[in-house]
């Protein structure tokens, strides 16, 4: 018989039994691969011999002992923090970036402080060799542990068997893209390798109560197998990001089971590894100008934490007939309400102008209480008048230019007195709030309730 062979896409893994050129799915273009076809077996456990499988029976849930403060914790505060207090035994962890953005990196200096602790860890390495992660090591690691092993494996099943044998609280899988498991003829790093490997592993660690961290490249045209077919086979997800020529790196948790999304931890890559950053709004706004127009600092909730970011505006006069907008660090749709709103509500003439802004340290900003910073921003440039240096907004802007209230205020007040802000612009909804006008604050809040009301108290 002809052996039959699926084409996959290489992008979400939709699979269909003819090429096509786009992906009916993800409508990604050129990404379906031929690979070999197998029944499904779901009775062999031979086939699949990770596979663990479960005899166990219903429990009663009050009966269940909790792992709530069983976290192992790895002492790099801001990853426990992303985390959501440590790593939870037996837990599966995508961390996933761009190649070269230091996920390698962070493992190891995870992995290391986790031996150091006490804890057996095994990092396994299908990228690198053995004396390359000890020259890395040697950079990161001042005193080696006893704990602490090494394997350059990319058989799957050969790692399942190393996993099993040293059993560690603690395992790194470098990447998941290196690695195969033989039984499926797919090549390396495609879609259906990865699920497999990952798949596998997780049901192993499941069983051992082992804790996993699969670290996973993303490429931006999606032409490697993204990890993205992995965000629903694990626990959490990481993402770590950053500008590749800024020092500044950005975990965050995209998903979380055992803790709250949107959390982030905020690093520098050094040469001697990663640093922990324990005050990210002084280091975001560091570089701030002095008495330039078009910048504004807002402050933004990430997860529990407020950060301060600074936008930077510049709106200059279009060369060309259809002016440009561009928008780095906030959502380029949002820039173009907020411009709308300037031109109704104020009377800026913005339409022939082009628009600039960016958001200083590669930080994105989701948060809408940011819409005042990026409307006085815009306006301060425009009308190229410098906003007070030691001033924050915050607001959320609707439609009809009037500014709605934000969540957190009390938090972000804070944070913008603790860095020395003299001043914060706020939504008068929000200084009804009973625990602001108490507070003996040094910074004075100033409410607004429209756009026009914030601009005639910044740009005067
Ligand atoms: P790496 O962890 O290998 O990235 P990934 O695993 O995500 O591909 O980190 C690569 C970058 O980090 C590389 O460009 C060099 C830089 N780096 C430092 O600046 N200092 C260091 O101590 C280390 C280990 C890496
Ligand atoms: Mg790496």
């Amino acid at each position: 018989m002809k052996p039959r062979t699926i084409f996959t896409c290489q992008a979400c893994g939709y699979q269909a039994p003819k090429w096509q050129g786009k992906c009916p799915d993800c409508n990604n273009w050129n990404s379906f691969a031929e690979e070999d076809y197998a029944e499904p077996n779901i009775t062999d456990r031979k086939a699949n011999p990770v596979f663990v499988a479960s005899k166990e029976e219903p429990v009663l849930l009050e009966d269940i002992e909790s792992i709530a403060d069983k976290r192992i914790v790895t002492r790099l505060t801001e990853l426990d923090g992303v985390l959501g207090g440590g790593i939870v035994p037996g837990s599966v962890t995508l961390l996933a970036g761009d190649p070269g953005i230091g996920k390698s990196t962070l493992a190891l200096q995870a992995a290391e402080s986790l031996s150091a602790n006490g804890h057996k860890v095994l990092y396994i390495s299908g990228e690198e060799s053995i004396k390359q992660v000890k020259l890395r090591a040697d950079r990161l690691i001042k005193k080696e542990s006893a704990n602490f092993y090494l394997l350059n494996q990319t058989d799957l099943n050969l790692i399942a068997e190393s996993i099993k044998k040293i059993s560690p609280v603690f395992v790194v899988i470098d990447s998941i893209q290196a690695i195969s498991n033989s039984a499926i003829s797919a090549g390396c790093g495609s879609v259906s390798q990865v699920r497999a490997c990952a798949g596998g592993l997780t049901n192993l660690v499941k069983s051992l109560n082992t804790a996993l961290f699969i670290i996973g490249h993303v490429t931006k045209e999606g032409a490697i197998a993204g990890p993205r077919v992995l965000e629903h086979i694990v626990d959490t997800v990481l993402y770590f990001e950053g500008e590749r020529y800024s020092v500044y790196r950005i975990l965050r948790a995209v998903k979380n089971r055992f803790g709250s999304t949107n959390e982030i931890g905020v690093f520098e890559m050094t040469n001697t590894g990663l640093k922990e950053v324990s005050n990210p709004s002084q280091v975001f706004l560091t570089e701030r100008p002095k008495g330039a127009s078009g910048s504004m600092v807002v402050c933004a909730m990430e997860g529990s934490r407020p950060i301060l970011a600074e936008i930077q505006a510049l709106v200059t006069r279009g060369s060309f007939g259809f002016p440009q907008r561009k928008a780095e660090g906030i959502d380029y749709n949002r820039l173009s309400l907020l411009t709308a709103v300037l031109e109704k509500r104020i009377g800026l003439n913005l339409g022939t102008e082009d628009i600039f802004i960016n958001v200083a340290g590669g930080l994105k900003l989701e948060d809408p209480a940011c819409d005042l910073g990026i409307i006085i921003a815009t306006a301060s440039s425009f009308k190229n008048k410098a906003v007070p240096f030691d001033l924050v907004a915050l607001g959320e802007v609707g439609l009809a230019g009037e500014v709605r209230s934000v969540t957190y205020a009390n938090l972000r007040v804070s944070e913008a007195e603790k860095l020395g802000f003299k001043r914060c612009i706020l939504p008068e909804s929000n200084l009804k709030d009973a625990a602001l006008k108490t507070k003996k604050n040094k910074i004075e809040c100033i409410a607004v309730s429209t756009i026009k009301e914030a601009l005639d108290i910044v740009l005067v």
